[in-house]
């Protein structure tokens, strides 16, 4: 059976760990995606960007500032970038004192590092290329990255793997690169645009703010790339009243910082 819910089905939504298990370990960091799989989660949604120097990297805002300690180590450095650091610049920062002395010595992972991660904890991945315009070819290079770590074998793109951004331009990129990788488009088209989306895009991956039982219809009309409908994955959806919600509109997936939140408020059918 597939892994992604079947449109108009009345299971439990996929869960997905929000930039890993983010509210209970530092976002977007290996021990966030351990905390995912250690509270039961398979699915992972990450942050892409890279470095001055070529180097993926995973971190969701342009800035090293507030996950990091960049301040500190590099003063005079602002309003430190991500793409203005080197690999070995980042390497060094602290991604884990901010949210909790606990987890003081967390580096940022590169995505090399976070694969390995993923993979060895059995894991899946909603991959976000964060911020593609900062970054020209980063479509190309996150998919060779993954070819290299074996995440484009047919097991793997069939099950475990989904590319996602804000940006239209990137999710077709990445179709167009390697049209057996699944993809998303974050954000909520017009329904009269849907239409040009299903080209490229298996998923329609809207703000919860902008969701209605109507829309999420409307996406599922509609079959995506890969011949089968539309999904509709709901973000970033952390209290119990919003889960059900989201699962009463019929949304396929909730991506959230407290998936176990989640999960008690929906039980499994
Ligand atoms: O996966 C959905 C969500 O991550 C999109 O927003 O800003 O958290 O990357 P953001
Ligand atoms: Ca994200």
């Amino acid at each position: 059976p597939s892994e992604v819910r079947a449109a108009g089905s009345h299971e439990r939504p996929l869960i997905v760990a929000h930039r890993g298990a983010s509210a209970y370990a530092p976002e977007n960091t290996l021990p966030a995606v351990d905390k995912a799989a250690a509270l039961g989660f398979t699915w992972v949604e990450n942050d892409v960007q890279r470095t001055k120097d070529g180097v993926l990297v995973v971190l969701h805002d342009d800035s090293l500032r507030r996950t990091t300690n960049v301040q500190r180590v590099f003063p005079k450095r602002a309003p430190w970038k991500v793409k203005d650091f080197t690999a070995a610049e980042i390497a060094r920062l602290d991604a884990g004192s901010w949210f909790s002395p606990v987890y003081a010595g967390t580096r940022v992972p590169t995505l090399d590092q976070y694969m390995r991660r993923v993979e060895r904890n059995h894991e899946k991945l909603l991959l976000e290329i964060k911020n593609p315009e900062l970054y020209p070819g980063i479509e190309r290079q996150t998919l060779r990255l993954l070819r290299r770590e074996g995440w484009l074998d047919h097991r793997h793109l069939t099950s475990r793997l989904i590319v996602q951004s804000f940006s239209a331009g990137s999710v077709r990129a990445v179709h167009d690169l390697e049209p057996g990788v699944r993809t998303a488009f974050l954000g909520g088209p017009a329904t009269a645009d849907l239409h040009r989306y299903a080209g490229f895009a298996d998923l329609i991956n809207p703000s919860y703010g902008t969701l209605s039982a109507e829309y999420v219809s409307a996406v599922h009309a509609f079959t995506g790339p890969h011949g089968k409908p539309m999904k509709v994955f709901a973000w970033t959806v952390d209290d119990a009243s919003r889960a059900r919600t989201a699962a009463g509109y019929g949304v396929d997936g909730i991506i959230s910082n407290k998936p176990d939140v989640v999960r008690a408020a929906l039980p499994a059918a």
